[in-house]
C-alpha cells in the first residue's frame, strides 16, 4: 500500500514540507489509544537471533533509523514503534541554526535517491536534551552531532564536547559527524592531524566518565583508500568504539534526475555499491578490528545483507524508508532471520 498509495501521494509535495506534515500527522495520531500498539503489531518483530550486542550495546535488531531523519529528536518515541533496533538523532549543535536556505531538499525519482543540502538546521543541543528527558522508548538512541557553521574548525573541539556532554546522560552513543557535505570546510575535518585531536580528545573526556560511551566516527563515501587507511589507523589510536560508513556522497556519477545538478549529499540507491565498498575495505584492511554501522543505498533486503556480508555489524536506513516505507525494516529483519 505505501508505494502504490501513500508514496505517490506524499511525492505530490515539496519533500521538506511533507517531512513535516508527516511529523505532525504522526503526532496527532499518537495521541489515540490504539495507534501504538496498532503500529508495533503491524511493523515490530522481537526474536532473540535478531539481537546484537555490539560495542558493549543490546540491540533488538540490527536495523537503525539514520541521522537527518530526526534531527531534532521531536518523533524518536514514535519512530522506535517502526520497527528499528535503534534510532540516531541529529546532527545537532551547540546553538540552534537555521542551515541553508530552502530549497534544500530533491527527490531524484528516476534514480531513487535523494539530494540535500539542509546544513545541520537543528534546535541546537538544550532543546534537543529537554526532549529527550522524556524519552519513552527503550529502543537504542544515539546522537549525532556536529559543529555550528559560524564555528571556524580550529574551535571545532570545543563544539563536538559541548555536545557530547549535554547529551551524555541522554543517549546511548554518540557519532562525530565530520562528513556532512553541507557545512563549509566540515569535511577537511577527516584530515589526519584535526581528526586525531577530535577523537582523542572526546575519547579523553570520555574514559574520565565513570561509565563512557561509545564514540563511533561517521565518514564520507568519497574518502580515498589513502584516507581510509587513516581512518583505520586514528580509530585504533584514539581507542573510539567504531565507524558509520557512510554519508551522502558530492560524487554525481550515472544519474538521471534532472535534478542531479543541485549541489549538496546524494543519498540513496546512487550510493549502495560505494557505501559498500567501503564497508569492505575498511572491515578488510582493518582486520576487524572494530565494529561498522553500514548505511548508504539500503532499499531491500538483499542490500542489507550485502552490507553485513561486507562487514557491517548494524545497518542504518535512511532514503529507502523514504522510498519503501516503513514495511522495508521489517522486511529486512524477516529476511535476516
Ligand atoms: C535529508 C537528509 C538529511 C540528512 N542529515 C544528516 C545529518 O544531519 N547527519 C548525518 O550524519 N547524516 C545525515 N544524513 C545522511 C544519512 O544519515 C545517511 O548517512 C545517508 O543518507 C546514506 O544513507 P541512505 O542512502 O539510506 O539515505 C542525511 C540524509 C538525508 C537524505
Amino acid at each position: 500500500m505505501y508505494k502504490s498509495i501513500i508514496r505517490p501521494f506524499l511525492f505530490n509535495f515539496d519533500p521538506e514540507d511533507i517531512h513535516h506534515v508527516t511529523f505532525s500527522a504522526i503526532k496527532l495520531l499518537y495521541k489515540l489509544p490504539f495507534t501504538k500498539s496498532i503500529a508495533r503489531s503491524k511493523f515490530v518483530i522481537e526474536n532473540p537471533r535478531l539481537v546484537r550486542e555490539v560495542f558493549g550495546l543490546k540491540f533488538k535488531n540490527p536495523v537503525g533509523l539514520a541521522a537527518g531523519f530526526d534531527k531534532n529528536a521531536v518523533l524518536f518515541d514514535e519512530l522506535s514503534n517502526y520497527g528499528f533496533g535503534f534510532v540516531e538523532i541529529g546532527t545537532v549543535t551547540p546553538k540552534p541554526q537555521p542551515g541553508n536556505e530552502k530549497k534544500r531538499l530533491f527527490r531524484l525519482k528516476k534514480d531513487e535517491g535523494i539530494i540535500n543540502r539542509m546544513g545541520f538546521n537543528n534546535e541546537g543541543v538544550d532543546a534537543v536534551v529537554e526532549r529527550l528527558k522524556h524519552r519513552k522508548t527503550d529502543v537504542i538512541i544515539g546522537g549525532n552531532i556536529g559543529k555550528n557553521k559560524v564555528t571556524a574548525n580550529e574551535n571545532a573541539i570545543d563544539d563536538y564536547l559541548i555536545c557530547y556532554e549535554k547529551l551524555f546522560d541522554y543517549v546511548d552513543y554518540f557519532v562525530v559527524n565530520v562528513s556532512s557535505p553541507n557545512t563549509p570546510n566540515l569535511r577537511a575535518l577527516q584530515d589526519k592531524k584535526p581528526l586525531t585531536e577530535l577523537l582523542h580528545t572526546l575519547q579523553e573526556a570520555n574514559n574520565k566518565k565513570r561509565t563512557s560511551k561509545p564514540i563511533l566516527l561517521k565518514i564520507a563515501p568519497d574518502l580515498s583508500d589513502d584516507q581510509l587507511l587513516d581512518i583505520i589507523d586514528i580509530v585504533k589510536a584514539t581507542g573510539i568504539a567504531g565507524v558509520i560508513a557512510t554519508n551522502t556522497t558530492i560524487s554525481r556519477d550515472n544519474l538521471l534526475s534532472e535534478a542531479k545538478k543541485e549541489q549538496g549529499g546524494l543519498s540513496g540507491k546512487p550510493l549502495t555499491k560505494r557505501a559498500t565498498e567501503v564497508i569492505r575495505f575498511l572491515a578488510e584492511r582493518s582486520n576487524k578490528a572494530f565494529p561498522i554501522i553500514g548505511v548508504g543505498g539500503i532499499h531491500s533486503p538483499e542490500d542489507a545483507i550485502e552490507k553485513i556480508n561486507a562487514g557491517a555489524d548494524l545497518i542504518q536506513l535512511y532514503t529507502g524508508f523514504i522510498y519503501e516505507g516503513p514495511g522495508l525494516v521489517k522486511k529486512i529483519n524477516e529476511a535476516l532471520l
